[in-house]
């Protein structure tokens, strides 16, 4: 039976990791910790406030005592480390708050473990630490180049990538210089439930449903690669489980795709919708497929995101062979399964945004002893 730390586990991936493992896993115990950043939302975890196996703390993976004393208490063996500050813009308009969650955080939860698994007596006899990087880390792509493997060298571009690239090289010096039992993932752009409306996705659907515009960065000809999150987990699930320690797993979706063809395929997906269920023009009354119109009349190119990668592509050919990672869910079902979940998740989205009532929430669920 594990018992998990899981960090950042109020957020898109770290809500889903935690649904996916209790699902699973029934018997081993989930310990969230989440500071509520903007980007937590403590409504992601309702279905397991309730479960006697899960128990959610809101604090900063900075507060290296908080975490040492999480680790002691709940004799954790397995911190699967989500935390952090993920959205590109943000890192460009203001990198401070990268480098504090990203770097300095991270590596205050690394001295927590090594403080308690390595230096305390009763530490449990076998320990993980697994750190969830990203495929940006490497940099990007011309259109011609093969795909990231684990060893391409890195290059990050944008503040939070080199934010996470820093981690990364802190993570494995605590494998190298202290024995600390890690294991990386570096993942492609994941999508699905729970994800915060600031990121493509669900920022089209979020502003197609209230009639927005859609901006689209430049000429939107931008590549990404793009997985459903469930299969990330079970990635990160075959890691924990059968990885090598000190190793590092690429996990992606063989699945590109240019950022405008993303957009017009929604756009013509929710109006799909709307033609199908006439219910959604009264709840929605201002979306363009309620005003006769197609979603698609909302695209806007807009400026370019500064210093903009071209593309990101995974090859997975190492977790692939080792561990027997393919990904299950297709890109065509996985993107309806999220666009249903959107419409009939509004009110995730306005309580996501809604940080009085994320307030209200965490007071009444924190669980510190
Ligand atoms: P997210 O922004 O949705 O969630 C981050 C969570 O971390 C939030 O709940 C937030 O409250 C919490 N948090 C932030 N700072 C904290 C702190 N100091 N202490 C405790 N909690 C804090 O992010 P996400 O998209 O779920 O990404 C999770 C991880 O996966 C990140 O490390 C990210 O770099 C990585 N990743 C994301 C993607 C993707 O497509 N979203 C792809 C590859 C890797
Ligand atoms: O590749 C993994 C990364 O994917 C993760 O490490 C990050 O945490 C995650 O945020 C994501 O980064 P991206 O920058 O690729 O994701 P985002 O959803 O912000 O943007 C996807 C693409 O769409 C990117 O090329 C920028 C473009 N874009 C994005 C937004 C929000 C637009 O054109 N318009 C937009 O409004």
């Amino acid at each position: 039976m594990k018992k998990l730390l899981v960090t950042g586990g109020a957020g898109f991936i770290g809500a889903n990791f935690v649904h996916y493992w209790l699902t699973l896993h029934p018997n081993d115990n989930v310990t969230v910790l989440d500071a509520l950043t903007y980007a937590g939302n403590l409504g992601s975890l309702m279905p397991v406030m309730a479960n006697p196996h899960f128990r959610f703390v809101k604090g900063d993976i900075a507060n290296t005592a908080l975490v040492e004393q999480l680790l002691l208490e709940e004799r954790i063996d397995t911190v699967v480390h989500f935390a952090a500050e993920s959205h590109v813009d943000r890192s460009i308009l203001g990198p401070d708050a990268f480098v504090q969650t990203n770097v300095v955080g991270a590596h205050s939860l690394l001295k927590a473990a090594r403080n308690v698994w390595l230096k305390e007596p009763a530490h449990p006899l076998s320990h993980r630490f697994h750190h969830v990087s990203t495929d940006e880390v490497y940099g990007s792509l011309e259109s011609d180049e093969p795909a990231f493997t684990e060893a391409t060298p890195y290059q990050p571009n944008s503040p939070y990538a080199a934010s996470k690239a820093a981690s990364d090289h802190m993570v494995r010096a605590y494998y190298q210089t202290y024995g600390l039992q890690v294991t990386l993932s570096h993942c492609s752009n994941n999508y699905g439930y729970y994800q915060y409306p600031e990121k493509l996705i669900p920022l089209c659907i979020h502003h197609i449903l209230q009639g927005k515009p859609l901006p689209i960065y430049g000429d939107g000809k931008q590549i990404r690669d793009w997985l459903f999150v469930e299969d990330h987990c079970r990635g990160i699930e075959l890691i924990l489980q059968q990885g090598h320690v000190g190793e590092s797993y690429n996990i992606g979706g063989m699945n590109e795709w240019q950022n405008i063809d993303i957009v017009t395929l929604l756009c013509d997906l929710v109006d799909a919708e709307f033609a199908a269920a006439p219910v959604l023009t009264k709840r929605y009354p201002n979306a363009p497929y309620a005003k006769g119109i197609s979603a698609r009349s909302l695209i806007t190119h807009v400026q370019d995101r500064a210093g903009h990668d071209r593309r990101y592509a995974i090859d997975c050919t190492k977790i692939e062979k080792t561990l027997g990672f393919k990904p299950t869910e297709s890109f065509a079902s996985g993107i309806r399964k999220t666009l249903h979940w959107y419409l009939d998740n509004q009110r995730w989205v306005e309580e996501a945004e809604n940080r009085d009532y994320q307030t209200w929430l965490s007071q009444q669920y924190d669980n510190r002893s």
